[in-house]
């Protein structure tokens, strides 16, 4: 597991434009297993924690390590450090609309058309491992209004949810 001067180490030494970041995280891979998620708001953070929490135990997202904060830099263009909020999560190996990018059209997702991406986005929905995993979520009690393809990934070659920003309790 990775301790938190390991974190600290992390954040302090990665710049804003090697992380990956989607409209409200920001994302560092430590090593092959773990990395660090972060965000602008403890309620946000809290709320994405307990849910990825949750569905971990169950196998349908990633395990989770220790909370913590800092004082870094958000965004690229913020001048003045701020406090983040965030926690240690295991790391999937690709997102579904990565992984499908490179075996139907043999490039990144980022290179693919639209309706590339749209045609990645419609296997999705035919695909029985996506079914598979809405159900467990809603097995447990947890909505799935915002699965898309970047907010699902495979750990060690099962289907999962990366994402639970957006997410409610049933
Ligand atoms: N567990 C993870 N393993 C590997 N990459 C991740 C993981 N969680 C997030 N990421 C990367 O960080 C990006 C943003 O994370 P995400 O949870 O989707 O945040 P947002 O709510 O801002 O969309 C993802 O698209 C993905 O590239
Ligand atoms: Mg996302």
């Amino acid at each position: 597991m990775v301790g938190f001067e390991e974190i600290y180490l992390v954040a302090h030494n990665t710049p804003s434009e090697s992380r990956e970041s989607g409209l409200r995280c920001r994302f560092i891979r430590i090593n092959e297993q773990w990395g660090i998620k972060f965000y602008r708001k403890e309620s946000m953070r809290n709320k994405t924690h307990d849910f990825q929490k949750k569905a971990a135990e169950v196998g349908l997202a990633p395990r989770i390590g220790q909370c913590f904060e800092l004082t870094i830099p958000f965004n690229e263009d913020d001048d003045e450090p701020v406090e983040v909020y965030g926690y240690v999560t295991e790391c999937i190996s690709e997102t579904y609309g990565d992984r499908m990018a490179y075996e139907m059209y043999s490039c990144s997702y980022d290179e693919c058309t639209d309706s590339q991406q749209n045609e990645i986005e419609e296997s999705m929905y035919r695909d029985y491992a996506y079914d598979k995993l809405i159900a467990g979520m809603c097995h447990i009690g947890i909505t799935t209004s915002d699965i898309h393809i970047m907010n699902v990934g495979y750990l060690k070659g099962k289907l999962v949810c990366i994402d639970f920003s957006e997410e409610e309790e049933l």
